[in-house]
């Protein structure tokens, strides 16, 4: 099995994570565990595997890199887009690493898996005439929600050239047909505000921002009437592409409702559980999952 192998290759370089990753195992579902195989399965048609090992193995270091950053400057390590542009979005050895990296740790880093969880759930309940995803990344949840086929349309909007040619790759393959969609490699502030969309998905991108806040009320004008969006703005957490910081739950509340939107649904994932509170004193990461509207 390919996930035994990946495994083997992944311990073989962090022996630290044998306990982390038995734990997580443990929580995967039949399903998880056959879509982890299927798509490794897909990603070693495009890469050694070796190489998907080392994308896990490079995400996983540079963010304990920027975790121990973190803890001795309490803050992130850059602030500008333009840093990070440099370093990785428009670097295509390093961005496709960092994607491969991401795809495992969908699998083997429990927060992840659990906001995957958060994901599935809430675009099995929205429908109408267009989605959009803001920053698909290797655009595996773009897919997901494509082939459930509850939009007459779907856009994808992602800055870096190598995220939307792995979306494009990954939709060749598996798209289901007769549906309709469109890639765009452009930058999401600079989106055209007359169209409109039902649904938008911003998932772990806001903290790659600038001005975060500029993004939500552009998020808010890019809305239908009735639209709803989904945001997931990670608090406290280091990475080598977060230049926002989020200090804590109360931070983001505030600038969502700065930004004119409402709250709709909240859901806050936090490493092994821990409540909120505990995790904001010792300056852990939460991953604030909101569901949110236009306060008219
Ligand atoms: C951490 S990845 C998130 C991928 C995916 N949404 C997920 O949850 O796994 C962040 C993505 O946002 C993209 N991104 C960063 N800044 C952006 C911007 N200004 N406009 C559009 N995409 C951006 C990056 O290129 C990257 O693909």
């Amino acid at each position: 099995m390919l996930t035994e192998r990946l495994l083997d290759g992944i311990l073989r370089k962090l022996p630290g994570q044998t306990f982390t990753i038995k734990r997580v195992r443990k929580m995967w579902t039949q399903e998880e565990e056959a879509r982890f195989e299927r798509e490794l399965e897909y990603l070693t048609e495009q890469h050694p595997l070796e190489r998907i090992v080392d994308g896990y193995v490079f995400l996983t270091e540079t963010t304990m890199e920027e975790g121990r950053y973190f803890q001795e400057h309490g803050g992130y390590r850059y602030h500008s887009f333009e840093e990070v542009d440099k370093r990785v979005y428009a670097d295509r050895e390093k961005m496709t690493l960092c994607m491969l990296g991401l795809s495992v740790a969908e699998y083997l880093w429990e927060t992840i898996l659990l906001i995957h969880r958060f994901y599935e759930k809430t675009i099995r309940k929205v429908c109408g005439g267009s989605y959009l995803e803001i920053g698909p990344g290797h655009g595996k949840y773009f897919l997901e929600a494509y082939n459930l086929g509850k939009f007459q349309k779907y856009v994808a909007v992602d800055v870096s050239k190598t995220a939307i040619g792995m979306t494009d790759a990954y939709m060749k393959r598996y798209a289901v047909p007769g549906g309709y969609y469109e890639l765009l490699c452009r930058d999401a502030t600079e989106l055209d505000t007359r169209e409109k969309y039902d649904f938008i998905v911003a998932q772990e991108v806001l903290e790659h921002l600038e001005d975060p806040l500029g993004m939500l009320r552009k998020i808010g004008s890019l809305l239908s009437e009735n639209g709803q969006a989904y945001v997931l703005m990670p608090i406290m957490a280091p990475s080598k592409q977060h230049i926002f910081l989020f200090r804590d739950v109360q931070h983001v509340k505030q600038m969502v409702k700065q930004a004119g939107l409402e709250i709709v649904e909240e859901a806050y994932i936090t490493a092994k559980g821990m409540p909120v509170e505990e995790a904001e004193k010792k300056r852990l990461p939460v991953n604030a999952c909101l569901i949110v509207k236009n306060s008219h």
